[in-house]
């Protein structure tokens, strides 16, 4: 049996709680796409753990894989395993053979890319997380990359450095006109890259991940596919340009796992919602209410329709701070047109609607119901960044919840939480055709209720 974990909105929506939740039951956690891009936070009997790679399963004892839809910073991964250690964890992950793997000069590239893109004319700039995602992916497209399996290989792997690290050098000097420095040099890396597929082949991390789990599958494993990111930052179905370079979207389980989409299909796959909207990063956000200037490229406060002290409160609030980067979160209202294209694209047989909790105490809690543009309703996300950009949310209004105990909702189930957030929570079940399965209704692991277990 197989649960996918799918982000509806722009990353952040909560999915490594509801992993933890739902992950319980699963024998094997499964990464398969993105990178080092992807901060979750797991407590674990009072300890915080911050993870922006290694899936989250791994601190509760879950085999814990990272896909071939991965990019792998082997740094990352060797820091985030010894201090999973150190703590005295006994972390078992293992890593694709097929998995990409982002080298030093990715994140130089990352950085350069952004600042160009900040200069130029069509306000390009993407605010990446800076880890060499985009650039990685680019090198698997252009079939000059690195993989995982190429690390335990020296031969290999000094052939393929061999050929790319110069061309990367010369885009660096002689494009971008900046200065280069080991993260450039193929002995240097060489050296350096070899020693991680030293310790990957020592520490017997890899594997073929498809047939791994085709195997483990075979023999009644259950296995949790957690998607990172979101639907909206999907480089086929999200706001492009101002997407990551993976398929956060259910379609990405199969490819970037190796297992066939009839199993991903034939398992479920939920749809995780928060109940407001956040977004790092540039691009349209229609029902935004507030963004902080200076940490949102392009943002301009004072525009027509935001309520900027509204978002404070809710960032406050709701924490909405990036994990990997600090930064604070554009904040809006639910946008109900990008989650039944999430809905649509990922095929959701259950939602987990988050962070109910943060918006108790508003007196009135609105929703953008659908879009009009050019005088047309729209009731799902345009195919253009910029037609969406265009599109004026028509807002529905509820009436807001009362501040409620957390713990005694939590304990004692659906029914518990406030007439107002069950209208609310049943309106979105309504549009998406889709039962909610899980409330999360405060930021800990037992603040979660559960009306349905995938598992
Ligand atoms: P990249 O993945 O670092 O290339 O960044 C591309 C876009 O995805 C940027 O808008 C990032 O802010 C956003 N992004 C990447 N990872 C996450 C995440 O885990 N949560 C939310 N946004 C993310």
């Amino acid at each position: 049996m197989t649960v996918t974990i799918v982000g509806a909105q722009f990353g952040d929506e909560g999915k490594g709680g509801i992993v933890d939740v739902f992950g319980e039951a699963a024998d094997v956690v499964v990464r398969y796409q993105g990178g080092d891009n992807a901060g979750h936070t797991v407590v674990r009997e009072g300890t915080e753990y911050k993870l922006s790679l290694v899936p989250s399963g791994a601190v509760r004892g879950k085999v814990g894989v990272l896909g071939n839809g991965c990019v792998v910073n082997p740094e990352t991964l060797f820091d985030e395993v010894d201090t999973l250690r150190d703590r005295g964890l006994d972390p078992d992950v293992r890593v694709a053979r097929r998995a990409h793997v982002i080298f030093p000069y990715h994140r130089v590239l990352d950085g350069i890319e952004e600042e160009v893109k900040s200069e130029s004319d069509g306000n390009l700039e993407v605010g990446t997380t800076g880890r060499g995602i985009g650039p990685t992916y680019e090198d698997k497209a252009a079939r000059h990359g690195l993989r995982v399996g190429d690390l335990l290989d020296p031969d290999v792997l000094r052939e393929r450095l061999s050929y790319v690290v110069p061309k990367k050098r010369a885009l660096a000097e002689e494009v971008y006109g900046v200065d280069t420095d080991d993260r450039f040099d193929v002995d240097a890396l060489f050296e350096q890259y070899r020693s991680y597929g030293e310790r990957l082949a020592r520490e017997e991390m890899t594997v073929n991940a498809g047939a791994f789990l085709t195997d483990r599958l075979a023999a009644g494993d259950d296995v949790v596919f957690e998607g990172a990111q979101g639907t909206g930052l999907d480089i086929d179905h999200g706001t492009y340009p101002y997407v990551t370079s993976s398929n956060p979207t259910a379609g990405g389980a199969s490819t970037g796992s190796g297992v066939s989409p009839a199993v991903v299909a034939d398992g479920e796959v939920v749809g995780i919602v928060k109940a407001y909207l956040s977004r790092v990063g540039t691009g349209p956000m229609p029902t935004e209410l507030g963004g902080v200037v200076g940490d949102t490229p392009g943002y301009e406060e004072d525009t027509e329709g935001r309520r900027e002290e509204l978002a404070t409160r809710i960032r406050e609030d709701g924490g909405e701070y990036g994990t990997v980067t600090g930064r604070p979160r554009r904040v809006g209202w639910l946008d109900v047109p990008v989650l039944r294209h999430a809905t649509r694209v990922s095929g959701f047989t259950g939602l987990a609607v988050n962070h109910v909790d943060t918006l108790a105490g508003i007196e009135e809690v609105r929703v953008g119901h659908s879009y009009t543009v050019e005088g047309e309703e729209l009731h799902s996300l345009p195919a253009t960044t910029e037609r969406w950009g265009d599109c004026t949310p028509n807002f529905r209004t509820f009436d807001g919840w009362p501040e409620f105990d957390s713990s005694a909702v939590a304990a004692e189930g659906y029914d518990a939480l406030p007439a107002e957030a069950r209208a609310y929570l049943e309106y979105i079940e309504d549009e998406l055709d889709t039962p909610v399965y899980a409330v999360g209704v405060g930021p800990g692991r037992s603040e979660t209720v559960v009306r349905e277990h995938p598992l």
